[in-house]
């Protein structure tokens, strides 16, 4: 096709798309976005509480995670959790430490639903929300165990992971009431 006819197969094109908008603005006010459906709203609405309300049916262990954490998590978080560069250790470190704490899920989060929850909405950062439910849990259980906090074979379901005691549980103080 020549530079020509493409060029005015599309100004009219983008005339036509222009005309469109304009008659809709005109019917529906402004005509900006769309109504918010509800099985778009259930894609944001995925909060896990900490005492584990919110998590989803399913369950996983770590030796399944270890194959999802291998193929999607180790090229930034290294081969055991021990991080690539900037915030991407998730293993071990010591809140306790004299010198300079280091703070991983492991060491400082106090929940361990807040893993799930996390890894659910935000990992990979390059395709976040695109784990099943299944690989959220066996991933989860991955990490707890790389810390030491829960055997490979350590089954994660709502409950199970609503009842582990993270190390660093009681290392926060609730001033939510001080005036
Ligand atoms: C493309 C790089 C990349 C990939 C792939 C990736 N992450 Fe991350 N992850 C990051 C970065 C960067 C951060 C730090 C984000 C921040 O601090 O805001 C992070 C943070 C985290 C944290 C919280 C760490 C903390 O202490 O705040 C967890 C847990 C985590 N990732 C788990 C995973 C899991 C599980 C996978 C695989 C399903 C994964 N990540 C894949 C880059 C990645």
């Amino acid at each position: 096709m020549s530079m020509f006819k493409q060029t005015f197969i599309l100004v009219l094109a983008s005339t036509s798309l222009l005309f469109g908008f304009t008659s809709l603005a005109q019917t529906q006010g402004a005509g900006l976005g769309t109504p918010v459906s509800e099985s778009l709203l259930e894609n944001f609405d995925q909060v896990v509480e900490p005492d584990g309300s919110g998590l989803p049916e399913g369950n996983g262990t770590a030796l399944e995670g270890k194959l999802v954490y291998d193929e999607k998590c180790q090229v930034c978080h290294g081969a055991e959790g021990e991080g690539t560069s900037g915030n991407t250790r998730i293993v071990g470190g010591d809140i306790n430490s004299s010198g300079n704490p280091i703070r991983t899920v492991g060491s400082f989060w106090p929940w361990a639903s807040t893993i799930f929850d996390y890894v659910r909405r935000a990992m990979p950062t390059d395709a976040p929300k695109s784990l099943t439910d299944t690989e959220v849990y066996q991933v989860t259980a991955y990490v707890l165990y790389m810390n030491g906090i829960i055997n490979q074979s350590t089954v994660l379901n709502s409950d199970s992971l609503a009842a582990i005691e993270m190390p660093n549980r009681d290392g926060f103080i609730d001033r939510s009431q001080v005036q």
